[in-house]
């Protein structure tokens, strides 16, 4: 029925593929079961090559090919002889089932050329394979779980690359989503949801944590301040936050929630066990304010009871593994292979992480949300006390016997039980040995037999676990709450992240809860997405051709009874079982199939007489209906009420008086207050104590929440059922897409208009575009016809066709939106440059003139310098031809001086002589007197 269902489905959404479409050398998808039917009557290779998966799920999956001949006969119709890619073998096939392939892989789904079931799968995974595990369709996020780590994805720098980006615009990612949230809480004024889903391991918890990440790096860029070497926030009084930011307390909390709400499943290493609503709250301007955090039904059997190879939750193993010398003394810790809750499987460590190392984490989270050391002491004190209750064994002679603590051991777990709970050890015994029943002639107590003090104990620790937990989590909410607490807060963003679709051979209540969430959510994405869309293009009368999609109503009247017969459900036959005294689990079964035999999504095995099944939307699920009603049932135990009111220990009393499943969550709280005021009379004491009413009241209070927000999708997938890196597994896929609603979601994105807006706000963000053809800035934006015919001007200047105008808003094809924000973006940032120009060339200029002014000083003052130095130089050179001249002269004189003596004694000496010739010629000398000489 399913199958058929679906391909009535896949038809719808995708047409058929008419024969005149494959040609020869066409790439094509081939079922791969019309292969499997050739290759096993011929050479066998594919069958090969098919795994127990393929076997096991292979109703719908495809392999590549390639057209090389087509036969039309008279009787067969069009023949494909096709190449198979992966084998090389040639088949003959006919149409039936076959797709063309499309030519690439896009980062939008809505941009793929063909949007078949092959397709879509295909472009996911050639995206996984290249490691870009994210991808769009239309506004909805598609995470493919990488299964190993990507640090290069999560870096300060790509987070980066989203800030003020519109979607669309980057690649696709989750920050992407993170920065629409942000924007348009921001412009639009309007609260935020996120909603993430997808199976159990499909990375929602991660992805969640990443949004979270990038919101507070967001706000932190745009608004951090630094103070005293820490980064502060300031509140609204004015006054500096503690030591830790607001954002790093909000980002703490994950690990800490994490450790005490998340375990080691079969499908997932760090599953989270409880659904969380984390709803951060920003200031005007974008500042984180606070946050405030809703859990939703934690899983309480996992504290008492687990099965090989999963584990409990990570705290018992971080604890008993990671605590200090002094804290296992403290605390009588044994490695957890000796505490009994823990033993009961023997998987005791993670592969991929490390017990100390998380406890250390642990602590640490514990102080940054700003848990007292008392608080911290007396939360391990719990933790340590349940694993030592978990050892409090019991024996009795017989069914009807006093009970007593089984040995010695017992007795000292029992023991280390009390003081660490530092209640009466006697009081702790006879709480777990006795029940008080209230009688016409006053109380009695009476003995329990050993399954009941085993029950009684187990309950025990359940009620304590997850009352710490709620403290846990109210604690937290109290520390990071503290800013716009009680204000209406339009500027908020909410996370959620909430348990996956759950199928296992045996599903009990949990799941039942589980689904009910995921068809509450589905319902809420397939009014949103699906009908809310589509109406609102008839309201709008837009021409469009309805899509159909599977409405779940039904399948919720089936689990919570319709609005005309609100008893007639799965929920509300559980609340009246347990209400009437003595009705059995099988009285209950019964009860189900003679009231719910005709609804048409539930179904009675007629061979298990307890079993009952429920047509999901995301398929069919077997529960059972042992254990509904004590599950169902939600109270403290009176006698465990006064073990924990008597403790010395503040924090441990506090549970005892602390509301059962009271939401600590303001807005959730405020909600139930309310609907509890209006309705109180018509509510019954016990609706408000059954676990089933109390979870469809919470999550009736969330998708109250989710109604006044806008909200953004991020549809979590797991590539394949054993989480390894790099397998993608079409079948396999391929159901989660459906589960999901992404398939239906891609069809409708791509005939429909996911962009709508207002004339007004149209025109008032993109006036610019047309501003000179339409002079559209002096346009008066109160004028609605005015608008709608500046909107036209504006979208035929820039010649964009398809869109339609609704009779208050205009409707907008996939992609156009980014055509235009990519426009507006170009023209604001030419005009930027323009205006920087200007004032760039203004200051130049500016600068310029002082610098030539100065320029024409310093040369100045340069000649001057230099002008003095050359008339020094002339000086200098002239007196040093002076001195030159004296001395030349004087050396002249003194040689002149010398000669002219000379001369002068020459010419003394020549006269001397010419005298004396002249007197020996006159004879008045002789010449004997001359020789003498
Ligand atoms: N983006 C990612 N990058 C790297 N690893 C991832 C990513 N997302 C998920 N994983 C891996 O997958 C595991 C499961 O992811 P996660 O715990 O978020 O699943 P979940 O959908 O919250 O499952 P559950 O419903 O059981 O809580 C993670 O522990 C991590 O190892
Ligand atoms: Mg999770």
């Amino acid at each position: 029925m399913q199958q058929q269902q679906q391909q009535q489905e896949q038809q719808q959404i995708f047409g058929r593929q008419t024969a005149d479409v494959f040609h020869v050398g066409a790439k094509i998808w081939v079922p791969r079961r019309s292969v499997r039917r050739q290759s096993s009557r011929s050479d066998g290779v594919l069958a090969a090559a098919s795994n127990a998966i393929f076997r096991n799920t292979a109703l719908r999956d495809w392999v590549a090919g390639v057209v090389k001949r087509v036969d039309v006969g008279e009787v067969e119709g069009v023949i494909l002889t096709v190449e198979i890619a992966e084998s090389k073998q040639l088949v003959r096939i006919d149409t039936e089932g076959c797709y063309l392939q499309n030519e690439e892989d896009v980062a939008d789904l809505v941009d793929s050329d063909f949007l078949h079931e092959p397709g879509v799968l295909s472009t996911l995974k050639v995206r996984y394979q290249k490691a870009e595990i994210y991808t769009f369709s239309g506004t909805i996020l598609i995470a493919v779980n990488p299964h190993k780590p990507c640090p290069h994805l999560y870096t300060q720098q790509q987070m980066n690359l989203y800030h003020s980006k519109t979607l669309g615009e980057q690649p696709p990612h989750v920050y992407a989503i993170a920065e629409h949230a942000f924007q348009s809480m921001l412009i639009e004024n309007q609260r935020q949801a996120i909603l993430i889903s997808g199976e159990s391991g499909a990375g929602k918890t991660e992805s969640a944590k990443m949004v979270m990440q990038y919101l507070a790096h967001r706000a932190k860029q745009d608004n951090g301040f630094i103070k005293n070497g820490e980064c502060g926030r300031m509140h609204n009084n004015g006054s500096f936050q503690g030591a830790r930011p607001i954002e790093e307390q909000v980002l703490e909390s994950n690990p800490l929630l994490e450790a005490f709400g998340n375990a080691k499943t079969m499908r997932n290493n760090n599953s989270s066990r409880f659904g969380k609503f984390v709803e951060m709250s920003f200031g005007d301007y974008g500042f984180v304010r606070g946050a405030s955090i809703a859990v939703f039904l934690l899983e309480r059997s996992r504290v008492v009871s687990i099965n090989p190879p999963e584990r409990s939750y990570h705290i018992f193993y971080q604890l008993t593994k990671g605590a200090t010398q002094h804290q296992q003394q403290k605390y009588r810790l044994k490695p957890p292979e000796q505490f009994r809750y823990l033993a009961q499987s023997n998987s005791f460590s993670l592969g991929d992480r490390d017990d100390v190392e998380e406890f250390r984490k642990t602590m640490e989270a514990m102080r940054i949300v700003g848990l007292t050391e008392l608080e911290q002491d007396s939360v391990l004190r719990i933790v340590a006390a349940i694993l030592h209750l978990g050892d409090v064994t019991f024996s009795a002679e017989d069914q009807d016997s006093q009970t007593h603590l089984a040995n010695e051991q017992a007795e000292q777990a029992a023991r280390n039980c009390a003081d660490l709970l530092e209640v009466d050890v006697e009081l702790l015994k006879k709480g777990l040995l006795s029940r008080s029943i209230d009688t016409p002639h006053g109380r009695i107590h009476k003995p329990l037999n050993k399954f009941g003090a085993e029950e009684s104990r187990d309950a025990f620790s359940k009620t304590l676990y997850s009352q710490l937990f709620e403290w846990l989590v109210g604690a937290i909410n109290r520390k990071i709450q503290m800013l716009g607490s009680g204000e209406r807060r339009p500027h908020t963003i909410g996370i959620l992240d909430i348990y996956g679709f759950e199928s296992f051979e045996s599903n009990s209540f949990e799941q039942l809860c589980i689904n009910l969430a995921n068809e509450r959510l589905q319902q809420q994405f397939n009014h949103h997405v699906l009908q809310g869309e589509q109406q609102q293009y008839i309201n709008e009368g837009i021409k469009w051709s309805y899509v159909e999609f599977i409405d779940n109503q039904d399948c919720l009247d089936l689990l919570e009874g319709s609005k005309s017969n609100p008893r007639q459900g799965i929920f509300p036959l559980i609340d009246e079982a347990c209400r009437l005294p003595n009705v059995t689990n099988s009285d209950l079964a019964i009860s189900m199939r003679t009231q719910l035999k005709n609804m048409t999504r539930f179904e009675s095995p007629k061979r298990d007489q307890s079993a009952f099944t429920i047509d999901h939307y995301a398929g069919q699920v077997h529960y059972t209906t042992d254990q509904l009603i004590e599950k169902n049932r939600d109270y403290i135990v009176e006698e465990h009420k006064s073990i924990i009111t008597s403790s010395a220990n503040e924090l441990i009393r506090k549970l005892g008086f602390q509301q059962i499943g009271g939401n600590q969550n303001a807005e959730l709280n405020k909600r139930a207050l309310q609907r509890s005021n209006s309705s109180r009379s018509a509510q019954s004491a016990f609706k408000l104590t059954s676990v089933g009413y109390r979870f469809r009241r919470q999550l009736q209070d969330l998708s109250d929440t989710l109604s006044e927000c806008q909200p953004l999708y991020i549809r979590c997938i797991k590539p394949n059922p054993q989480s390894q890196p790099g397998e993608f597994v079409f079948p396999f896929v391929l159901g989660q897409l459906h589960a999901l609603g992404v398939l239906v979601a891609v069809r409708i994105a791509c005939a429909g208009f996911p962009t709508r807006k207002t004339y007004s706000t149209f025109v008032k963000r993109y006036y610019m575009l047309a501003r000179q053809q339409t002079k559209l800035k002096n346009i008066n934006q109160n004028d609605f016809n005015e608008c709608k015919t500046c909107t036209v001007k504006i979208l035929q200047h820039m010649e964009i066709e398809g869109f339609q105008m609704g009779k208050t808003k205009l409707f907008l094809r996939a992609g156009q939106l980014a055509i235009l924000e990519a426009a507006r973006g170009r023209l604001l940032n030419i005009s930027a440059t323009r205006i920087q120009a200007c004032c760039k060339r203004h200051q130049a200029v500016k600068r310029y003139q002082l610098v030539k002014h100065y320029i024409v000083v310093i040369q100045c003052c340069y000649r001057g310098f230099k002008g003095r130095q050359l008339a020094q130089q002339i000086r200098k050179e002239r007196a040093a031809l002076t001195i030159q001249s004296c001395y030349k002269g004087y050396v002249a004189r003194q040689k002149y001086r010398r000669i002219i003596s000379a001369v002068r004694i020459q010419r003394a000496f020549r006269r001397y002589q010419t005298n004396f010739c002249l007197a020996i010629i006159s004879g008045q000398q002789t010449c004997d007197f001359f020789f003498q000489l």
